[in-house]
């Protein structure tokens, strides 16, 4: 069993009824997200990368825990289940130009279950290949163009990963990436794809 929750943005909370994830927690200063940091009690987070509407809230609720590097193609086995970093083409510098390492997406198995959450990243032909490798139940899937991917490049992705479920992300946070998610669907299901749009807060159980 997997429950996910959709924080907004590039966010979601995975539960197993044990364990809690954070992903990407863009939390204070998104006009979205429907928690606070304070309601945030994950032990573990993941982060896809250093950008402010992913990295957020990242370091507050990580203070005082333990971190561990991992790097693209490398996977490991957690308390939770396992995580492995994909590539990503993307970014991943501080706005004052710092380098932050690699930008990626990452495989999580967690609760008898494996999601892929992309990332920040332009359609790449080596998704076809994580669809290969894993049974992908649940796909998150950036559709806001400008930074990432945008709705006809995501509609690609699903069909190279070809997962089971997929929910959009990374969309009308901004100005700059206003993306209709129904449009998305709508082009999805002329392939027989399973897309749930997920509003702020919403849950589902896998
Ligand atoms: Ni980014
Ligand atoms: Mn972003």
């Amino acid at each position: 069993m997997l429950k996910i929750t959709y924080l907004s943005h590039s966010s979601f909370l995975l539960d197993d009824g044990t364990h809690q994830l954070v992903i990407d927690p863009f939390l204070t200063g998104n006009p979205n997200s429907p928690v606070k940091v304070s309601d945030i009690k994950a032990k573990f987070t993941v982060l896809t990368h250093a950008h402010g509407d992913h990295l957020g809230d990242g370091l507050t609720i990580e203070k005082g825990c333990k971190a561990h590097n991992m790097h693209i193609g490398g996977g490991r086995n957690f308390e939770f289940g396992r995580l492995k970093f994909t590539i990503a083409h993307h970014g991943s510098a501080t706005q004052d130009g710092r380098y932050m390492g690699a930008p990626a997406g990452v495989i999580i198995k967690m609760g008898g279950k494996t999601v892929y959450h992309t990332g920040d990243t332009g359609l790449f032909l080596d998704m076809k290949l994580v669809g290969e490798i894993d049974k992908i139940d649940a796909l998150f899937v950036p559709i806001g163009d400008n930074f990432t991917m945008g709705i006809d490049d995501a509609v690609r992705a699903v069909e190279f990963v070809n997962p089971e479920l997929t929910v959009p992300m990374h969309y009308n946070t901004f100005p700059v990436i206003q993306a209709d998610p129904e449009v998305f669907k709508s082009k999805l299901s002329a392939n027989e794809k399973d897309c749930r749009v997920m509003k702020y807060g919403e849950s589902i159980t896998l």
